[in-house]
């Protein structure tokens, strides 16, 4: 995939990418199961559910474009997470992927715990009554104001980004009569994106203390001389959606071996260990995932091994999975409007949303899949690219897909994997107003987190 996109946006005027799939599916009324959300269906009139609920209906109700994200199926995946990893390893769902009050009491529900990056994502956690010591700070550079109200909360961990956080958390502890719990994030060497890793003598990034040079191996020892701070693991987050586990393999036998050198250095075994997130999930029928305990397995085995080569005892294993858990569980349902055939190339579909609602494909080129979800149709496939409603070229939701021919103003399409990063990274651009997400369940439909309105975008604007 490529990850040099045009500054507006992919490149718009190409024709068919290399190596993309040159074929229409066999069947354009079918839905794959491993891209939709689990209750999603197709019912006996043609017309598509979610959660027992025709998208009629939803658009009806609760309007386009919108979110909408399968109870049941977040519940399944969150819980397939936690019974993969067992009693000895915790799971922090990633927040930054889609956050909301309902979603934090789901997951506290599930048992699982919760990985913020911000205030913001903290005050959420919190106000939906996640336990405070169930909940990981992160961020690279976290203000005196978030630091202190994280230790105020009694945040289970705070994840060191740098040389300077580790000064200023241990100051901030201390103050406030403390002892902070914290783990150190490292930088491991280690790039990982989907199907490959790249294995780098340096990180060339923002995020966490290199391993290169002794530089972790300074941080540990400059943490564990902090009164403020108790010193409970090493922390690694390697890349995002990933299907090859030859990375984490990489990052976890060189998080291994710095435990094995602050045990020699200190006679300290560190018990903690986190691997980040990262996993990859199925944004078209060409991805193929792993399932939880396959990465569990894996991951516990890895973590094993080399413990054992270091005669350490093995250390607790975390890991925070976004993408993973949330992502399969929505999709975005839009209207059809405006149909545009360029003769021997592509027809363009416009909907009601957009690059606001979805920005993944203009920012990263990210594939996704698009169906018609209000009705089947038997008419030839064409080739199609939806893009949305903004005043910009770059306003691609599906670069490359087919849909039925006969499609027409007013159809509905449905866009599947859209929990992660879609809703959480939207935008107000050309002051369109955020759409809602709504939870669907067992026939029930609920407003999770409400469509903006023109007077939310006149609220803060203070004239
Ligand atoms: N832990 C840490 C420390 C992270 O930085 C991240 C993601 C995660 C966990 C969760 O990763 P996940 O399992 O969701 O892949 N906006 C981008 C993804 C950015 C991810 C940033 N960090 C996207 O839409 O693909």
């Amino acid at each position: 995939m490529s990850r040099s996109a045009h500054p507006a946006g992919p490149r718009h005027a190409d024709v068919w990418p290399e190596g993309h799939y040159s074929a229409p599916p066999a069947d354009l009324n079918a839905l794959d199961p491993k891209v939709w959300a689990q209750t999603v269906t197709r019912t006996d009139t043609g017309e598509v559910s979610v959660g027992g609920i025709g998208v009629a209906a939803l658009a009806e109700e609760f309007g386009t474009p919108a979110y909408f994200v399968d109870e049941t199926d977040f519940r399944a995946r969150a819980r397939a997470w936690r019974t993969a990893f067992g009693h000895d390893a915790d799971v922090f769902y990633a927040g930054k992927a889609f956050l909301s009050r309902a979603i934090v009491r789901w997951l506290h529900e599930e048992g699982l715990n919760l990985d913020v990056c911000s205030g913001g994502e903290l005050t959420t956690a919190l106000s939906a009554g996640m336990p405070a010591d169930r909940i990981a700070f992160h961020g690279n550079n976290k203000s005196t104001d978030e630091i202190t109200q994280a230790i105020e909360a009694g945040v289970g961990r705070i994840v060191l980004d740098s040389f300077q956080e580790i000064v200023r958390v241990a100051h901030i502890a201390q103050s406030l009569g403390t002892r902070q719990r914290v783990q150190i994030r490292v930088t491991v060497g280690v790039e990982a994106h989907t199907h490959e890793f790249i294995a780098t003598a340096h990180e060339d990034q923002k995020f966490g203390i290199a391993l290169a040079d002794g530089q972790a191996a300074e941080a540990v020892r400059r943490a564990l001389t902090l009164d403020g701070l108790e010193l409970i693991g090493i922390h690694s987050h390697i890349g995002s959606q990933i299907f090859d586990m030859a990375g984490f393999e990489v990052a976890a036998r060189r998080v291994v071996a710095l435990l094995a050198a602050v045990r020699d250095e200190h006679g300290v075994e560190l018990p903690e260990i986190d691997l980040g997130g990262g996993l990859g999930i199925a944004y078209t029928s060409d991805d193929d995932p792993r399932e939880p305990h396959e990465i569990a397995k894996a991951l516990g085995e890895i973590v094993t091994r080399e413990c054992e080569a270091a005669k350490l005892r093995t250390p607790r294993i975390s890991v925070e999975p976004g993408r993973a858990i949330v992502g399969p569980t929505a999709l975005t349902l839009y209207e059809v409007g405006t149909i545009k055939p360029l003769e021997g190339l592509r027809t363009y579909v416009s909907v009601d949303g957009g690059m606001s609602d979805n920005i993944r494909t203009a920012l990263y080129d990210a594939e996704y899949s698009v169906a018609l979800v209000s009705r089947t149709s038997d008419a030839e496939p064409m080739l199609v690219r939806v893009v949305g409603k903004h005043c910009e070229s770059g306003d691609i939701v599906v670069k490359d897909a087919f849909l039925p021919s006969d499609l027409a103003p007013g159809d509905l399409i449905a866009v599947p994997a859209t929990g992660a990063y879609c809703r959480s990274m939207a935008s107000n651009y050309n002051h369109a107003l955020r759409p809602p997400v709504v939870a669907v369940r067992d026939g029930e439909a609920r407003v999770i987190v409400r469509r903006e309105t023109e007077e939310d975008l006149l609220r803060l604007d203070v004239g």
